[in-house]
């Protein structure tokens, strides 16, 4: 690699000089994170009860409905603008066909309008997928061992314009099956949800960083193989490129890659290439790694914020993490 060009030879440049105090260190901070950068993702249960922490995400809970409108509360004060809404439905109501999943009065619905009341201002997003509702724990239809495509984008769509009524503000396909933004989009314009935006979980991988997560929605012991016919390679980064052009293309109105921090690259490549408003999701495994660290002992509580930085620093507008409260917390 070549010298920096602007850069004159040691000692004419120290690049020490400008880290010597906390004051000069401060003014020439380049990424910096507010509040206003973080999505909080919370799990709300409709199976009777109080709130409950999860094991594998230790310092998360899964909330009833009068819990999670606290939470949003708690997450309007704090200046965190939007809330992500994921269900744990009962076991007995997972089906083959997903039914729960457009019902107005499933568990994400009622706790989008509970939210809605109680806290207007705040945003609500929402995640699109069958997996909640889906005795197979797939993201779509199985039928013959085969996750079906259009057949399920149909159901997403149902499953999106029940959530645009319920109110919510932001939707957030997670399901990756292929013209789904376009189906969206023409059935919000359709029903008079014009302002209704998306925020499509565009790069997703095939990870394993989603372990904890199944785990919160009561999914795990559900999943019949594996999701890489849909969730997109963790070796492959042109492929992760073509599905964001193509939801951009079809009319996402925000982009997400996940998971995070392995991905920063792609984070990255996909703000310089398309310069649409970029999100990453810290996923429940990124958290339960940090969080099991620290509190073993094994790393110091710095490390979140420092996660967080490298989040804008790859030049991601928001990050969707467990540790927004937090976060929001210490920065206040
Ligand atoms: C479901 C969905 C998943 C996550 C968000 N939506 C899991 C999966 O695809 O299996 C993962 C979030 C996390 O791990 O925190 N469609």
């Amino acid at each position: 690699m070549s010298a920096n060009p602007i850069l004159p030879p040691f000692p004419t440049t120290r690049l020490r000089r400008l880290r010597r105090t906390k004051a000069l260190r401060d003014m020439v901070t380049e990424n910096h994170v507010s509040a206003a950068n973080l999505i909080w993702p919370v799990f709300v249960t409709e199976v009777a009860g109080a709130d409950v922490e999860i094991p594998s995400l230790p310092g998360v809970q899964r909330y009833t409905v009068d819990g999670v409108k606290a939470a949003a509360e708690r997450a309007a004060k704090l200046g965190i603008p939007a809330i992500c809404v994921f269900p744990h439905s009962a076991q007995e109501l997972r089906t083959e066909g997903c039914e729960r999943a457009w019902d107005p009065e499933n568990i994400s619905n009622q706790a989008i309008r509970a939210i809605k009341a109680t806290v207007p201002e705040l945003m609500v997003m929402t995640d699109i997928a069958l997996d909640p509702y889906n005795i197979n724990g797939h993201d779509g239809l199985v039928r013959n061992g085969e996750i079906l495509n259009d057949e399920t984008v149909d159901c997403l769509v149902r499953m999106a314009i029940a959530q645009a009524e319920a109110g919510a503000d932001i939707l957030g396909p997670s399901d990756m099956m292929d013209g789904r933004i376009a189906a969206f989009r023409a059935a919000l314009e359709k029903r008079g949800h014009k302002h209704v935006t998306i925020m499509s979980y565009a790069a997703k991988f095939a990870s394993g960083f989603y372990g904890p997560f199944r785990d919160a929605v009561g999914a795990s012991g559900r999943l019949v193989g594996d999701k890489k016919t849909y969730q997109v390679n963790p070796a492959n980064r042109e492929e992760a490129l073509r599905c964001v052009a193509r939801d951009l293309a079809e009319g996402a109105d925000m982009v997400m890659v996940k998971p995070g921090m392995p991905y920063l690259d792609i984070c990255r490549e996909v703000r310089d290439r398309f310069g649409a408003p970029t999100f990453a999701y810290q996923v429940s495994g990124e958290y339960a790694m940090i969080e099991g660290a620290i509190r073993n002992g094994w790393l110091s509580r710095d490390v979140v914020m420092e996660s967080l930085l490298a989040f804008r620093r790859a030049g991601c507008d928001g990050v969707l993490t467990y540790f927004a409260p937090e976060v929001a917390e210490a920065l206040a």
